[in-house]
């Protein structure tokens, strides 16, 4: 008779559902592929007379310390979301000697380190694969395959939200607000859209990857963010004509030793490999000094993309369990970078200005950008009424205090009516 191994999920909302049903199909080859059963002995819920599709009524709980103190099961496996009770649990089931699996990057954006130390001293596993883009395997391949390198930078499609929506926007020419509409109405974009569309749902994807990446603690709070509320019709109808693309992109990069994350809209040449990376996918792109470029694409979100990551996780704690060598993969900060200074990271920018429609204009906008040290690599001027005109620059790659100081002297100028937006260009590091 093979061993049993039991764990319990705490949440069974659309992941904790989509892994319990997914373990149901897989059951059967446990024992060949892990060397034991593998079980989910019961369930956290906040309401346990809640039919649950697939799982059965006995197994429901509303008391977290049924599993707690349940000594036959040894792996917890968080999906309620959110940090409070979520990291109270975790701690308490490492506390009592259980491994944890988790999908929640509110938490490990804040707290991943402090976590992982704890499993790492009592030899548990703590994995968190689904917390990053899904379905998509990239936590485990940077703690793991990619360690032989040097990895320089980290850049993703890390919420699939919003790509939907700039998608949309690119394909229809729909603005913002009815892409939002579009995307709510198909599901891809919930009732209260912030915490995507304003990119803090990326910001915390970002700070797990460039922490992994970097070996060096990155937190939420760390990445300046910038959503995509203000991308307008016209910025993506520019960018076409000047051959690029608007993706919300999230981005990590060592630079001379010094971190540099955020998550902003940026125009992609359109041969980049992330530019046709459409509708709600996710993607990300890494640099390593030996590998050099890689691409992992796929589903970022969904009940059973995510339960494919979650399993995938809980096999290989089962795996590490039986073989004794649980804990050897951590989250490690053992670099310690620092974060470089906001204003010194160095961007190609896509500006576009409202000016006055007089000779002399373009030659102001492009002194100010000279005094200011930003050169000029593309420049578009198209008149639109009898009075205004509109100014559309590429720049070239310059510091970003640099360009806040030409932008702070364009405010002043009553010839530039208006700064409609500022983007940054995907230029390489
Ligand atoms: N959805 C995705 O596609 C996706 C993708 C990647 C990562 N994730 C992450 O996966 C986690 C779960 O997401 P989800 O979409 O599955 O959430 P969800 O559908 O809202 O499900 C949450 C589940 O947790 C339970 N729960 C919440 N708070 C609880 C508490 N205090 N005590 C007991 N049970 C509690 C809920 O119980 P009731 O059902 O009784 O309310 C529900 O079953 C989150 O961390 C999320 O960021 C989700």
């Amino acid at each position: 008779m093979a061993k049993t191994i039991q764990a319990a999920l705490l949440g069974a909302g659309t992941v904790g559902g989509g892994v319990y049903r997914l373990l149901e199909r897989r059951k059967g080859e446990m024992p060949d592929k892990i060397g034991a059963e593998l079980v989910i002995s019961k369930v956290l819920v906040r309401d346990a007379t809640k039919p649950r599709a697939g799982i059965p009524a006995e197994k429901l709980t509303e008391r977290f310390e049924d599993i707690l103190n349940d000594p036959d099961i040894s792996i917890v496996i968080e999906l309620m979301g959110g940090i409070d009770p979520a990291k109270q649990y975790i701690e308490a089931a490492l506390a009592a000697g259980k491994h944890v699996v988790t999908a929640n990057k509110d938490l490990l954006a804040e707290h991943g380190f402090a976590l992982a130390r704890t499993a790492a001293e009592r030899g548990l596993d703590l994995r968190f694969e689904a917390s990053v883009a899904g379905g998509i395997p990239i936590l485990t391949p940077l703690m793991t395959c990619l360690e032989g390198n040097d990895i320089t930078e980290v850049m993703g499609i890390v919420n699939g939200t919003t790509n939907f929506i700039l998608t949309g926007m690119a394909n229809e020419g729909m603005d913002f607000a009815d892409a939002l509409k579009m995307a709510q109405e198909l599901g891809y974009a919930e009732a209260d859209p912030t915490a995507d569309v304003e990119g803090l749902d990326a910001a915390r994807k970002v700070a797990i990857l460039a922490s992994l990446a970097f070996h060096s603690k990155v937190t939420f709070s760390d990445v300046p963010v910038e959503g995509i509320t203000k991308i307008r019709a016209k910025d993506i109808s520019y960018a076409k004509e000047m051959g690029y693309v608007i993706k919300l992109i999230g981005i990590a990069r060592n630079t001379d030793g010094e971190i540099e994350v955020g998550v902003s809209p940026m125009m992609l040449p359109k041969a980049h490999p992330l530019a046709s990376v459409n509708g709600s996918f996710n993607a990300v792109f890494v640099h390593g000094d030996a590998l050099d470029d890689a691409m992992f694409q796929g589903r970022g979100a969904g009940e059973l993309p995510t339960a494919s990551a979650v399993l995938g996780d809980l096999i290989a704690v089962c795996r590490d369990m039986l073989a004794n060598c649980s804990g050897r993969i951590r989250m490690n900060p053992y670099k310690g970078l620092p974060l470089q200074a906001r204003g010194n990271a160095a961007h190609r920018f896509f500006l576009r200005l409202k000016v006055e429609d007089r000779p002399g204009i373009l030659a102001s906008v492009a002194g100010v950008l000279g005094n200011n040290g930003v050169g000029i690599s593309q420049v578009i001027q198209k008149q639109r009424t009898e009075e205004v005109a509109e100014i559309v620059v590429i720049t070239d790659r310059v510091a970003t205090r640099h360009m806040e100081d030409a932008l702070a002297i364009f405010r002043s100028m009553s010839v530039i009516r208006s700064i409609s937006s500022v983007l940054r260009v995907y230029s390489g590091q």
